[in-house]
């Protein structure tokens, strides 16, 4: 499809999105607006996209309907930084206007072309009876360049793709020597989830290269937001493979993450070396995309969201969804992708609440803070000198006794988070496997609407929307029939990112 482009339509819906964007912020409630995520000032938002560096700023990209905080005909919207610690918020970027991309921007990345302009990949999206899913759609992937980061002039579809495919989205797009390689996610006509690989020496013309990787379990008829890069000489697929059965502690909500790793060379097929892992295993971590920032660190985000039932308390709220915190990816020697919270984050930590070391006795709860909504802690325990069955953190505690419960099962061998008490939106519990040795160190950052819980030096993670109660949020640390060692408990207030 080679068609005309309008470029003052998209100055045009830009400006349209703008102000009906403007006009839903005034009835946003903030209760769990997030202070040190990035979430839309209004209006609904899911995955990270065009993760870059460009002219010396962070900029980060995100899915946005810009009208309503449900999901709706998706755009581009745009945030940027020079320390990725404070945030600048950028007009909305892109707004469907050509007919590839009639009923959504859909995700994608962006990368600095050969000639210093700013090369954003994303997926055209039509359905083919204009209104809904019901008789498919039809995915193309498209280009929008810019030459200040912020402004961009579309370039029209670069990728046609097999008609015969019904999904066929995400690009990633990264360069290897003088190849550029594209990803992504397709739904192949036997109904398998796939990744895609083209590659391009002009970064118009796209090539078909190989199908890089099928997931081996035939439920899955889709990988979402695919991801490729390399980690200490190895490669890693990340992708959101839609939508297998639930089993023990993996695939428990409608949309999960998860990566393998294993060998490739340009030129040749991906050798799988690990099964499938999943990034995180909270309620809420999905679509996840890195980039390589310019001191060779692997960073990203996940998307804090639900496509499904838990999101229902933010939709009254006039916004929706937000971002993880920025991620540092790397890979264990066994071959595990562990992620953690920038190193930059901590600027953002303010007043010090430093409680040293101490015995909790047997079945006692300990106020930390009596009030606050968005802290980072660090906090180590003593297990050998301590025989509590569980290490418990109230998260959010209200007057009421609603909370999130967050910690460690001694029993279980599992880091948990446990939304039975939360007070609003969905209860669920989730876990992964994890056996600490004699100390437990857990890293747990709280913001407004969210809590991120980090172990084994990232390698085991769970980020789950919390949404407490009204009135003043408590944290208390528990101990459960037994005693609880505390080698060091130290919290921080967090500052707003927004500059
Ligand atoms: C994943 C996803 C992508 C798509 C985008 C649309 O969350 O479904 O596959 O490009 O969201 O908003």
């Amino acid at each position: 499809m080679t068609e005309q482009i309008n470029h003052a339509k998209l100055t045009q819906k830009l400006e349209e999105a703008e102000r009906a964007n403007a006009e839903l912020e005034k009835s946003v409630n903030d209760r769990w607006y997030p202070t040190f995520h990035i979430a839309a000032k209004a209006g609904w938002i899911n995955d990270p996209n065009g993760l870059s560096f460009y002219q010396g700023r962070y900029h980060t990209f995100f899915q946005h309907h810009p009208y309503g905080s449900t999901w709706g005909p998706m755009h581009w919207g745009h945030v940027s930084s020079e320390d990725l610690v404070h945030w600048k918020r950028e007009p909305i970027a892109l707004a469907p206007t050509l007919e590839a991309d009639r009923d959504g921007v859909f995700s994608g990345s962006a990368v600095t072309g050969d000639d210093g302009r700013l090369y954003a990949y994303y997926t055209g999206h039509r359905w083919t009876n204009g209104i809904n899913e019901d008789e498919g759609s039809d995915q193309v992937q498209c280009l929008a360049t810019s030459e200040d980061g912020v402004h961009f002039e579309k370039q029209g579809v670069v990728v046609e793709g097999p008609q015969e495919l019904p999904n066929f989205r995400d690009p990633k797009v990264f360069r290897v020597r003088e190849t550029w390689y594209m990803v992504f996610g397709a739904t192949s006509t036997e109904n398998r989830g796939q990744v895609w690989m083209y590659t391009s020496t002009d970064m118009f013309e796209w090539t078909f290269d190989r199908i890089l990787f099928e997931d081996p379990n035939p439920e899955v008829f889709m990988l979402e937001c695919p991801d490729f890069f390399e980690l200490n000489g190895k490669w890693v697929l990340t992708y959101c493979p839609m939508t297998p059965t639930p089993a023990g502690y993996d695939h428990r909500n409608s949309h999960n993450a998860g990566y393998v790793v294993g060998d490739w060379a340009p030129g040749n097929d991906f050798r799988q070396l690990t099964d499938y892992r999943q990034t995180d295993r909270g309620h809420n971590f999905y679509a996840p995309q890195t980039f390589e920032a310019p001191n060779g660190r692997r960073l990203g985000y996940g998307w804090m969201g639900s496509f499904s039932i838990p999101l229902a308390p933010q939709l009254t709220d006039s916004w929706s969804g937000q971002l993880t915190v920025p991620l540092e990816f790397s890979l264990t020697e066994d071959l595990k992708l562990a992620h953690l919270p920038i190193k930059e984050l901590e600027q953002l930590r303010g007043s010090e609440k430093d409680l040293g070391a101490f015995t909790l006795d047997i079945n006692n709860d300990m106020v930390v803070l009596d009030e606050s909504a968005a802290y980072d802690l660090e906090l180590t325990i003593n297990l050998a000198e301590s025989t509590t069955e569980r290490v418990g953190l109230q998260v959010g505690l209200t007057e009421d006794g609603a909370h999130t419960y967050v910690g460690y099962d001694r029993l279980a061998g599992t880091l948990f988070i446990d939304r039975r008490l939360a007070g609003n939106g969905d209860r669920g519990y989730r876990a992964t496997p994890y056996v600490a040795g004699e100390k437990l160190k857990l890293r747990v950052l709280v913001d407004r609407g969210s809590v991120e819980v980090f172990a084994d030096d990232g390698v085991e993670s769970l980020s789950s929307f919390t949404f407490a109660n009204a009135g003043p949020r408590a944290l208390v640390l528990s101990s459960e029939s037994g005693t609880l060692t505390v080698d060091s408990l130290k919290v921080w207030e967090m500052g707003s990112i927004w500059s």
